[in-house]
């Protein structure tokens, strides 16, 4: 194959895991001369890789399919091509699907067929129609992927350990857009992570749909859990943060929750979905697991690490959710006090159990006020939780540089952006910050110099956790998705 450069645009939507395969497929496209692009203009090849999760993710891939092809045409009649797909959760639920609304697009591929990139550019720039594939793969991807890590990944890096899901929520996509739980040996996992590691990366975020339903092959020859190679991962000189995303709560095992408490490493916040507070609305949802099973499960964590802050996914409106059921949610949220979470109103997604459930659909009206209530409360215990860090010094690991000449960016443990004057030699750093400005969703701090770093350590371990007060109101993010 011809190895002229070409240049590579992907766009991204949804979850971190898409944003991990977008890296992923650049590598294997690399080997054929495309090296990324800032913008689709111009570009040789153009990926979408999206997200089906809820109606309003996938329904941007057409708008966006319809802005490229102006862009296609402006290349065809300067006598080149720009090869357009459609990769990631729409792809696979949709399929050929695609081409009937957008025939312009020259691929389509489920997330598990990646791999197989080069072969389906072959046939796409031969141009015998459209290729279309959505295979499950008895081979896995991750055993046929060049090596992860060889190239620096930055301060940050993701780390995929664990894939598709087996829970079947009823109002859930991925099963179907992912397939079945897959783990990763964690011999692979490791290594991939020493190299990052030998690259400049400090901080690894394992990534999986179900993460905490890990159970990958050990070097041992015996299954490891997540808090398994969490210690082990812990070994790694240099390695200075982990992190999990998502986990479900009724994989939250004792040893990964015990992890918690004897792993420094491993940051003391964790996002830990619930969707609702109702038994009954779990019920209908599938979860397996009630909001007491919950609350149960926060107390072990903060028992086994004080001061770990929390994070969730709530979906309100669900089909059949009455006013006490949402009043049951209120206090859940009440009852945790989480630092950070995002909130849906449930969208009704072909093919999913919940999507036939036609009896007590809340109207557009109930579910955005239902929304907001749960948005103004969560947005409240976030204003408190960053406003009890101000005055403390918080370890910051700074990732990117600032809008502002001279300012780094970086990450609380708590995930928190915090933003601070500090020079360039510290990009990369893991650095003690005291917290002197607290937003609504962001921290600005001072580096504790040199000099003081000593009482900024023992200041920054003796910081308790903030006092969150509990008659707390307000707001809310949108997850990319
Ligand atoms: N694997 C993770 C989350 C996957 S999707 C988990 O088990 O929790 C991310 C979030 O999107 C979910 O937690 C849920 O809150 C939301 N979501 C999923 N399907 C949805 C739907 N049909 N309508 C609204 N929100 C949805
Ligand atoms: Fe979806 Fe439920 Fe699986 Fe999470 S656990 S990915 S919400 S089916
Ligand atoms: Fe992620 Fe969206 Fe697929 S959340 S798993 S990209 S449906």
């Amino acid at each position: 194959m011809a190895t002229s450069r070409k240049k590579l645009f992907i766009k991204t939507y949804g979850c971190q895991m898409n944003v991990y395969d977008s890296g992923r497929m650049a590598d294997v496209l690399a080997p054929l001369g495309y090296e990324p692009a800032e913008e689709a203009e111009g570009a040789d090849m153009v990926i979408l890789n999206t997200c089906h999760i809820r109606e309003k993710a996938s329904e941007k891939v057409y708008s966006e399919l319809g802005r490229l092809r102006l862009q296609q045409q402006e290349k065809a009649a300067a006598g080149e091509r720009m090869i357009i797909a459609v990769a990631g959760c729409v792809a696979q639920a949709e399929g050929a699907e695609i081409m009937a609304r957008a025939p312009h697009v020259d691929m389509v591929f489920g997330p598990q067929t990646y791999h197989q990139l080069p072969e389906m550019v072959t046939r796409a720039v031969r141009g015998a129609g459209g290729v279309i594939n959505t295979d499950f793969p008895v081979e896995s991807k991750f055993d046929l992927l060049p090596g992860e890590g060889a190239t620096p990944q930055g301060p940050s890096a993701f780390v995929s350990v664990q894939e598709g899901c087996d829970k079947f929520c009823t109002f859930c996509v991925v099963p179907y857009t992912r397939g079945a739980e897959y783990s990763r040996s964690a011999a692979q996992i490791l290594e991939e992570t020493r190299r990052m590691v030998a690259n400049g990366t400090v901080e690894i975020t394992l990534l999986g749909q179900n993460v905490n339903a890990y159970h990958g092959e050990g070097p041992d020859g015996r299954t490891w859990g997540l808090g398994r190679l969490i210690r082990e991962l812990a070994e790694i000189d240099g390695l200075r943060r982990i992190r999990y995303t998502t986990s479900h709560p009724r994989d939250m095992d004792d040893d990964l929750i015990s992890a918690h408490g004897q792993v420094p490493q491993l940051m003391p916040f964790v996002h830990l979905p619930v969707q609702s507070g109702s038994d009954r609305i779990l019920a209908a949802m599938n979860r397996k697991h009630t909001a007491d099973d919950y609350r149960r499960i926060v107390d072990k964590l903060r028992d086994a690490r004080p001061g770990l802050a929390l994070s969730s996914d709530f979906i309100v409106g669900f089909p059949g959710e009455t006013a006490e059921d949402f009043a049951a949610t209120l206090r859940l949220i009440t009852d945790v006090t989480y630092a950070s979470a995002y909130s849906f109103k449930y969208s009704a997604r072909p093919g999913t159990p919940a999507a036939a459930m036609a009896e007590g659909r809340l109207t557009e009206d109930d579910k955005s006020a239902r929304l907001e209530a749960v948005q103004n409360l969560l947005a409240e215990q976030q204003r408190a939780f960053n406003a009890g860090l101000l005055g403390t010094v918080q370890e910051v690991l700074f990732d990117r540089r600032g809008k502002h000449a001279g300012q780094l960016l970086g990450r609380s443990p708590y995930m928190q952006a915090v933003h601070a004057t500090a020079p360039d030699r510290l990009l990369g750093q893991v650095v003690p910050v005291r917290v002197t400005a607290v937003s609504a969703s962001s921290l600005g701090g001072e580096v504790v110099t040199t000099e003081s770093v000593h009482g900024a350590a023992q200041q920054g371990a003796a910081a308790r956790p903030p006092f969150i007060s509990p008659d707390i109101k307000a707001n809310h993010q949108e997850m990319t998705a």
